[in-house]
């Protein structure tokens, strides 16, 4: 069985296909994390993100490990545990450049089949209901106020003291841009797949959307 959910920076959804994978006793990937290791890599090379040959180049000789534990998935890079880097600014704004180029995505999509053939998964991405897993047995797609967004990702950031109290409004910005970006790339762009499931997750706690997941995967059931 394979759950799909999608949606933009700040809706929620990585948070919950976390919990929603604990919840099931499914594996979670996080394939944001893919993209932002190869955006990680070309940085560490001092490779222009821009430069598609030399960081499809990196894409195909870099060896990328998603391992769960406790705490959530790690991300191995080449043996190297590289798990707290991946949310800084620089590489969020990396991972959306490389994200965009034909080649990359070709690579990763890959990889996103492979993990995901082993079944019991539950995969959070932009393009995991469209293009990834079009038969994915249950689509989500969790959106929120972009605002709403830009202000979860500012907490997320102070909290690993990679934001300050007045990065707020620059924060809520970057979040629109990236979406913006994302939305209209011409290759995979993030949208809701036609049989996607449509959450408005602004004014609902984290508790409220997973129970909502859980709910349609499992409707039978009331306590998981
Ligand atoms: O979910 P995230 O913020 O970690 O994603 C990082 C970037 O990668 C973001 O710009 C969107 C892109 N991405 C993508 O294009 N396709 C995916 N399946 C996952 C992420």
């Amino acid at each position: 069985m394979i759950i799909a959910i999608d949606g933009p920076a700040g809706s929620g959804k990585s948070t919950v296909a976390k919990i929603v994978a604990k919840k099931l006793n499914f594996r979670y990937i996080d394939t944001g994390s893919m993209y932002r290791s190869i955006a990680w890599k070309s940085l560490q090379k001092n490779t222009a993100l821009e430069d598609k040959e030399a960081v499809a180049n990196i894409a195909f000789k870099t060896k990328i490990e998603l391992v769960s534990s406790e705490s959530g998935q790690l991300v191995f890079i080449d043996d190297e545990n590289i798990t707290d880097q991946l949310k800084m600014e620089i590489i969020s704004r990396g991972a959306a450049i490389v994200a965009a180029q034909p080649i990359i995505r070709e690579i990763m999509t890959t990889k996103q089949r492979q993990l995901g053939k082993q079944g019991k998964v539950v995969m959070d991405g932009r393009d995991i209901g469209t293009v990834v897993f079009p038969q994915a047995d249950k689509k989500f797609f969790l959106d929120a106020d972009p605002k709403e967004r830009g202000r979860r990702r500012f907490i997320e950031l102070k909290e690993k003291k990679q934001a300050s109290d007045t990065d707020l409004s620059i924060i809520i910005e970057q979040v629109i841009q990236r979406d913006n970006e994302d939305r209209n790339r011409k290759i995979a762009p993030l949208k809701q797949a036609k049989d996607a499931i449509l959450i408005d997750t602004t004014k609902l706690s984290i508790d409220q959307v997973v129970k909502k997941i859980i709910t349609i995967i499992n409707p039978g059931q009331k306590k998981i």
